[in-house]
């Protein structure tokens, strides 16, 4: 399974952890590398710059021949603390970034300094043209069968107008869930794959049983796509508690979205709120769950250890 995504980060499989907020540790990092992939967690996972620094150093340690790790960064101004992370990242050293929301230039101008790779999450052809031209390594495609925020185009359509219009390697994020699908993104022309909600349900995952076991017991069909947690559209499980608060923004939020001026402020509390909300939702095993994941969560049959998982993908 060699492609240029393997010889990129040195990896066995071209198969990239993916980042998920509160759900990505160093625990399933480790296992993916030891299992011939890759692994990334959002920077945004720990609260503070020495839990983000104590955990590179665990990855450095837990490194094995045929894996590697990388941070998240989200690069917009709703990450507060985007510069310190990207400087601790620089610092400690990680195998790439993965960047979301926002202009990576910053990113790839340090990190590029002292040899970290920069994938750049993307979802049409316009911005993967803006980061190639700034010196992105790859571009991470999100399609409209991702989990979390999604793209909106479907896997086949989005890679393949990458893979005409761009030199950097294509990486496609969103709807694998076994062996079958990853062949189908490498046929379309990708050169690896970032998988997200299938290690959920993984042992190591810092969340509760509840929600691994949503994960098992809900399939494809029962992902929706709510407003409610960041004001931008995501995918969760239409549990009964999202079906009981509707997945459209309140009557008041998008009033005060059509004001220009106020429009920046609202979003920011939303993303706020929403981050919390998940955060609970994560933690806590509440009947008000909201509980992100997207379709690929079909193939999920049992909560298993990511090593399990990782065989199931390349098997
Ligand atoms: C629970 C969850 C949390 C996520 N959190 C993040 C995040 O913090 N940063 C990010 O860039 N992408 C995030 N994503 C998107 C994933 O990195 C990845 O693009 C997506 O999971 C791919 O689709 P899949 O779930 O079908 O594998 C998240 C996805 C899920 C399911």
């Amino acid at each position: 399974m060699a492609t240029k995504l393997t010889q990129l980060l040195n990896i066995k499989y071209p198969i990239i952890q993916a980042p998920m907020f509160l759900v990505s540790n160093v625990a399933m990092v480790t296992e993916a590398m030891k299992g011939g992939i890759a692994g990334c967690i959002p920077a945004l996972n720990y609260r503070t710059l020495d839990e983000l620094r104590a955990a590179i150093k665990e990855l450095h340690h837990n490194k094995v021949e045929g894996g590697s790790f990388g941070f998240n960064l989200i690069v917009n101004k709703s990450n507060l603390k985007y510069k310190e992370q990207l400087r601790v990242l620089c610092e400690e050293g990680c195998d790439f970034i993965i960047t979301s929301l926002g202009s990576p230039e910053e990113t790839i101008n340090q990190a590029h300094k002292v040899g970290i790779k920069v994938f750049c999450d993307v979802v049409d052809l316009k911005f993967a043209k803006k980061v190639e031209v700034l010196g992105a390594d790859a571009v991470i495609a999100v399609n409209n069968e991702a989990g979390g925020h999604r793209g909106n185009v479907t896997p086949e359509n989005l890679i393949k107008e990458l893979v005409a219009n761009c030199d950097i390697p294509i990486i496609s994020a969103g709807g694998v869930g076994c062996k079958a699908d990853i062949d189908k993104m490498l046929s379309y022309g990708a050169e690896g794959v970032s998988v997200g909600s299938p290690f959920i349900a993984s042992i190591e995952a810092s969340v509760t049983d509840e929600y691994k076991q949503a994960c098992v017991e809900y399939g494809a069909q029962d992902i929706i796509m709510t407003e409610r947690i960041s004001g931008t559209p995501c995918t969760v499980i239409n549990t009964p508690y999202v079906q009981k608060i509707g997945t459209k923004q309140t009557w008041l939020e998008s009033v005060l979205n059509k004001n220009k001026k106020l429009k920046k402020w609202v979003k920011m509390i939303r993303f706020s709120i929403g981050m919390n909300a998940t955060k609970n939702a994560a933690t806590k095993a509440t009947y008000k769950t909201v509980w992100v994941a997207g379709p690929s969560i079909e193939h999920t049959t049992e909560i298993l250890p990511t090593k399990d998982i990782i065989n199931r993908l390349i098997n």
